[in-house]
C-alpha cells in the first residue's frame, strides 16, 4: 500500500503494544520502517504474539500503566511522536462484569490520560481506537453510522461509549485544531487473526480445544457477530493515520471513522466454529451451554461509507480468506515455524488485494 511508505522514519507511539491488535500493528510499522515506541502492561501469562512477532528487538517498549498520568506524560514528552495509536485498553467484555472499576478506569481515565497527554505536548496526529461497542445497541437490522447515539448497557460497551464522549470534549473544546483533521477514533467489528490467545474469545477458544483435544463449548451459538480479520481495521487506522499526518481530511469530515467487515462476514458463532474446525481437519463434538453468567448484545453492524468514500478503504478479505489466514498462523505456530515471516507474508498477500 503506497500511502503507508509515509511511516518510514516516523516516530510512532502504539499503546497497548503488547495486546493482540497492538502486537500486529507494530510489526506492521516496523515492516514500514517507522520508529515504533510501545507503551502497554506487561505481555499476560499465556500470550504470545509481542514475542512470536519479535518485536523486544523490532521496537522500543516501555511498560507502564496509562493510568498513572506522570509515567505516561513524562515519556510522550521525551519521546515526541509523530503520531500516537492509542490501543491500551480492558478489552473483554466478560471480564468487565467481574471488573468493572479497573475496565471503566483504564478505558475511560487512561484514555484521557492520552488525549492530556496530547494537549500538554502538542503531539500532532492521534488515532484513538475505541470500539462497534460504544453505540447505543438499539436492536436495529441496519448498520451503525458514525454520527449514531453512543451508549451501552454492559460496562466494557459504556466505557468505550465514555471514552469517545471525552474525545469529543478534547476534541472540540480542548485541543487546537485547523481546517484539516489531525485526530480521530475508529470503530471496528469483533477481530480475529492469529496469535490471540485470550480466555472468553471464540477463535482462540476454539484452537486451543482443537491443539490440546480439550472439549469445546460454546455459549451463544446463534449470536451473529461482525467477523473481520485484524489486518483490516489496522489497515484503516494505517491509512487513516496517513491522511491526518499528510492534513488531508478536512475538519468538516468530523474525526469518528467506522471501520467494519461486509455483511457477508456477519456469521454466528457456531459458523465460525465450524469453519475453522473444517479448516483445521478433524472432527469435533461441540458442546452446547446456555449462557447464564452475561447478557449478550445483539449484533451491531458498522455502516463503512464515510472510509469508503473518504478514504478510499474497503474490507479486503471474505469469510473464508479471514479464518483461513487465522488457522493457517495458528497451524505454524504449533508447528514452530518462522512466525515473523509468516505473519510478514500474511501482511503481503493482504497488502497485494
Ligand atoms: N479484539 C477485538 O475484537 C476488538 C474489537 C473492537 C475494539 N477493540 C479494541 O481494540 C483495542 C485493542 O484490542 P486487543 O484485542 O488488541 O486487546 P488486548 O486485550 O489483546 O490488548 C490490550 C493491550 O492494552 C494494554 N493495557 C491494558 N490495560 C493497560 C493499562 N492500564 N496501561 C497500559 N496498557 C494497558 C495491554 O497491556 C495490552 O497491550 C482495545 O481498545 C479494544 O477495546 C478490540
Amino acid at each position: 500500500m503506497k500511502e503507508l511508505e509515509i511511516y518510514k522514519n516516523l516516530k510512532v507511539v502504539v499503546t497497548g503494544s503488547t495486546g493482540f491488535k497492538g502486537s500486529w500493528l507494530c510489526f506492521w510499522l516496523s515492516s514500514l520502517k517507522s520508529n515504533v515506541v510501545g507503551i502497554a502492561l506487561k505481555p499476560e501469562p499465556g500470550s504470545v504474539i509481542f514475542d512470536q512477532l519479535g518485536l523486544k528487538k523490532k521496537i522500543k517498549q516501555i511498560y507502564l500503566d496509562i493510568n498513572n498520568f506522570e509515567k505516561l506524560n513524562k515519556v510522550i514528552k521525551k519521546e515526541k511522536p509523530d503520531i500516537i495509536f492509542h490501543l491500551a485498553a480492558q478489552s473483554i467484555v466478560s471480564l468487565s462484569f467481574l471488573k468493572p472499576t479497573e475496565t471503566i478506569m483504564t478505558n475511560v481515565l487512561g484514555s484521557t490520560n492520552i488525549l492530556e497527554t496530547v494537549r500538554r505536548n502538542k503531539v500532532k496526529n492521534l488515532v484513538y481506537i475505541t470500539s462497534d461497542k460504544c453505540y447505543l445497541n438499539d436492536g436495529r437490522s441496519t448498520a451503525y453510522y458514525e454520527n449514531d447515539i453512543l451508549g451501552g448497557e454492559d460496562p466494557y460497551s459504556v466505557s468505550k461509549a465514555c471514552a469517545e464522549l471525552v474525545f469529543q470534549t478534547y476534541f472540540n473544546s480542548l485541543l487546537i485544531n485547523s481546517e484539516k483533521l489531525n485526530y480521530a477514533t475508529t470503530r471496528a467489528g469483533n477481530v480475529i487473526g492469529g496469535g490471540d490467545m485470550k480466555k472468553d474469545r471464540i477463535v482462540p477458544d476454539v484452537i486451543k480445544s482443537l491443539k490440546y483435544n480439550t472439549e469445546l463449548v460454546i455459549r451463544s451459538p446463534d449470536s451473529t457477530r461482525p467477523w473481520q480479520h485484524v489486518l483490516e481495521p489496522l489497515s484503516g487506522y494505517l491509512l487513516l493515520g496517513s491522511l491526518l499526518i499528510n492534513k488531508k481530511l478536512s475538519y468538516k469530515l468530523k474525526p469518528n471513522w467506522n471501520f467494519g467487515p461486509s455483511t457477508t462476514n456477519c456469521k454466528t458463532v457456531l459458523q465460525v466454529t465450524k469453519k475453522i474446525i473444517s479448516i483445521w481437519g478433524t472432527k469435533k463434538n461441540i458442546t452446547i451451554k446456555s449462557n447464564k453468567k452475561f447478557k449478550e448484545a445483539g449484533l451491531l453492524m458498522l455502516n463503512n461509507k464515510k472510509a469508503k468514500k473518504e478514504l478510499n478503504w474497503s474490507p479486503k478479505l471474505s469469510f473464508d480468506e479471514t479464518i483461513l489466514m487465522t488457522v493457517d498462523w495458528y497451524k505454524s505456530f504449533f508447528k514452530r515455524k518462522n512466525i515473523e515471516r509468516v505473519s510478514a507474508e500474511q501482511i503481503q498477500y493482504f497488502s497485494s488485494k
